[in-house]
């Protein structure tokens, strides 16, 4: 008994446990969209008077509380789900608490016999009595390896098939993408991915034998944002065997038989997103020399996302984005006539629509679209694998946490750079500083001091951005210039004794580090910390005085790669501690209260998605990393297929729930991916392929 005790104290003082913290980061726009999935009979798309007075046929059919996306209606043949016919069965993926998984919902359906005019019962009466909900995977959120994204899902008989990051590629800039089977009975589940490899988008065909992706083969993720040049292949569902590359260059396959497919890939030669179809011999060997391949849909307007009807090679639906419109619509494309039919638009003319698919009998189309989260929040919690951390998504940029971690300082956005101060539980939030500016923190010391820097962020050396102080405490809001030349000076850090600030600067023609009185600025006294043809900048110091982290493009100048660095702030000791792969990107770095580990943004874990398939992000690869001062023990936070970035780390356990916040601002306001504004060439007159209503 003794000896266990003994034994017992010496463990637990040897590993002492973290202290319990906080970190809060901003994810590019998602704290104003949220999804839910929808559908639609295909006959009304195809009925010739289809226009705005069929919106009652669209029928909301996930519950309006989580953000639900990328649905999938399983072939009721295969469903180990016994449903009566007047349900709509639904696999699609879930968002809630910030951790995804796949759920599979049964929504009855008494809209279908609506088709001559709408009825006043409400939706939200339909699901309170319709409704059945069943996650297919058991995700715990405390265990490291479910905390993950999943994407894609299929369901095939008792097994679902879908992307999932919860396995660490082993390598930097690696995707931890790939695609697993689960039995849903025993939970079992299978790698069909080989190890090193990521895939994108599967698809399972409709005898269910065939699974085709999107991937690299082995090449590897290249720093892609927009198309990823990837390659389709096609294995075995069963196991992932028999794995072979169909088609180079296309992604987001969806079969219309064991041998027929379609795809997007943007056109080499005019530039326009557009569906192909892929025919695999018949018999012997397939690999790319024997798939025929031919473009389904013409230039003149993006046309991508395409979904099948099963053994119905009659149409396609497919997300479109068309010259001169802002919105992504969903239409129908008659194969035989070569005709666009409008799907969404005559419903929601201003309204993104995401991935359409399309159920087994070819009756209805789903898709996803924002739908209005009221409220917003200000903070969304997320579950996290690491217990002593709270992790949150703010809805601003650039946060940063008061000396005692009980108030958040943020800017609104990227476009307003409205600073405000707020306390955690989301009450006492205060404007304080209006007008571009970016980067917040606060003084270690002086209560209520505030530095931010104002002017454009992303700017060139000679842009005007100067560092300010702002007393947050004051009525006045009074302000002090601490930098006055205008040449980029930003992302100020004090050190922990209050004296000085560390800040990134453009004066010599390059941004390196410098530092300067933080209560005088520069004309108290400024010194140069770093120097040469460079970017030296996102610096932080660190909180036992020692050490300032800092991104840094120094190993190669200007070629868009960034790594963490630390140096002395006497300008010795200077070390890289964090790269990302070759050529990669880790930023925004941030030391936790107790200086053993640092918070970053990086491409470490390369894209977990199509960026196709989402909102405009520009950096879809950004997720939230932490790791030792030391570079060791790189651990992920955060998987989604958006742009998370900007973090800080607080000494306080801020409890992990959800701050709601009163808004008057819309919610939906989110721009679909910006690089499809730009048009093809070979501009074929967008309007002689107009679409039908
Ligand atoms: C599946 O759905 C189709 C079309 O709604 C229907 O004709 C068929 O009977 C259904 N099969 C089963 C097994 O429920
Ligand atoms: C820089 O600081 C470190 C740590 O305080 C110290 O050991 C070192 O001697 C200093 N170097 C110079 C050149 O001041
Ligand atoms: C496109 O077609 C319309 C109508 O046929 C015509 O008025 C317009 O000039 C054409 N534009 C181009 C760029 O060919």
């Amino acid at each position: 008994m003794m000896f266990l005790l003994l034994f017992f104290i010496n463990f637990s003082s040897s590993s002492s446990p973290a202290p319990k913290t906080s970190i809060v980061f901003t994810t590019l726009g998602r704290s104003r969209y949220q999804f839910d999935i929808y559908t639609l009979p295909i006959s009304a798309a195809q009925s010739s008077s289809y226009n705005s007075n069929h919106h009652h046929q669209e029928l909301k059919i996930t519950d309006g509380v989580s953000v639900n996306f990328n649905g999938h209606f399983p072939s009721n043949s295969t469903s180990i789900f016994a449903a009566p016919s007047s349900t709509i069965q639904l696999v699609y993926i879930t968002e809630r608490n910030g951790v995804s998984n796949i759920y599979f919902d049964s929504v009855k359906n008494n809209l279908d016999n609506s088709l001559s005019g709408p009825k006043s019962r409400s939706a939200l009466e339909l699901w309170d009595t319709g409704r059945v909900q069943i996650p297919l995977l058991r995700v715990d959120p405390r265990n490291q390896g479910r905390v993950s994204m999943k994407d894609r899902p299929s369901l095939v008989g008792e097994h679902v098939i879908y992307v999932s990051t919860h396995e660490n590629s082993g390598a930097g800039r690696a995707s931890w993408a790939a695609v697993y089977s689960t039995n849903i009975a025993t939970g079992s589940t299978r790698r069909l991915t080989p190890r090193g490899v990521s895939d994108f988008s599967p698809a399972v065909s409709p005898s269910g034998v065939f699974t085709a992706v999107a991937s690299y083969g082995g090449k590897g993720w290249d720093g892609d944002v927009e198309e990823l040049r990837t390659d389709i292949y096609v294995f075995l569902s069963r196991d992932g065997s028999e794995r072979v590359k169909v088609v180079e260059h296309g992604g987001w396959p969806c079969w219309v038989d064991d041998r027929t497919f379609y795809f997007h890939r943007k056109d080499d030669v005019d530039g326009w997103w557009s569906v192909y179809k892929g025919i695999l011999p018949r018999v012997g060997r397939v690999n790319t020399e024997f798939v025929v391949v031919e473009r389904v849909t013409p230039p003149g307007l993006h046309v991508f996302t395409p979904a099948t009807s099963p053994n119905n090679d009659e149409f396609i639906v497919v997300a479109t984005r068309r010259p001169g419109s802002d919105y992504r619509q969903i239409e129908l494309f008659d194969l035989k006539n070569k005709e666009f039919r409008q799907v969404t638009r005559p419903i929601s003319p201003r309204t993104h629509h995401f991935n359409p698919f399309v159920s087994p009998d070819g009756s209805r189309v789903g898709y996803h679209k924002c739908q209005g989260r009221d409220p917003i929040l200000l903070l969304e919690n997320l579950a996290n694998a690491e217990p002593e951390i709270s992790l949150f998504r703010i809805d601003g940029s650039f946060p940063s946490f008061s000396p005692t971690g009980d108030r958040i300082a943020y800017l609104e956005n990227l476009d307003s750079g409205f600073l405000y101060v707020v306390d955690h539980d989301g009450s006492n939030k205060k404007l304080v500083h209006k007008g571009a500016a970016f980067t917040t923190a606060w003084d270690p010391i002086r209560k209520g001091v505030v530095y931010t820097s104002v002017g454009p962020n992303f700017a060139s050396e000679r842009t005007k951005v100067d560092i300010i102080s702002i007393d947050v405490e004051d009525q006045e809001l009074s302000y002090k210039k601490l930098t006055y030349g205008g040449e980029n000076n930003a992302f100020p850090s004090p050190s922990p004794d209050g004296k000085w600030i560390v800040f990134r600067s453009g004066r010599s023609g390059h941004k390196n580090l410098y530092i300067m009185d933080a209560e005088k600025g520069e004309m108290g006294s400024i010194q140069r910390l770093t120097k040469g043809p460079w970017s030296d900048t996102m610096c932080n110091w660190s909180p036992d005085g020692e050490w300032i982290a800092f991104a840094s493009d120094r190993d190669n100048p200007g070629g868009g790669s960034f790594q963490v660095f630390m140096i002395r702030p006497n300008g010795t000791g200077l070390h890289k501690v964090i790269q990302s792969g070759s050529g990669g990107r880790a930023n925004h770095p941030w030391f936790s209260p107790d200086g053993k580990r640092i918070v970053f943004t990086s491409d470490y874990a390369g894209v977990s998605a199509e960026p196709i398939s989402n909102p405009h992000h520009y950096q879809p690869y950004g997720e939230i990393f932490i790791a030792n001062v030391d570079g060791s023990d790189i651990r992920r936070l955060t998987h989604n297929s958006y742009e998370d970035g900007t973090p800080t780390w607080g000494p306080m356990f801020i409890s992990p729930e959800n701050i709601a916040q009163p808004t008057i601002q819309p919610k939906c306001m989110f721009d679909d991916c910006h690089w499809l504004n730009i048009l093809g060439v070979n501009s074929v007159n967008a309007s002689s392929i107009g679409a039908q209503c």
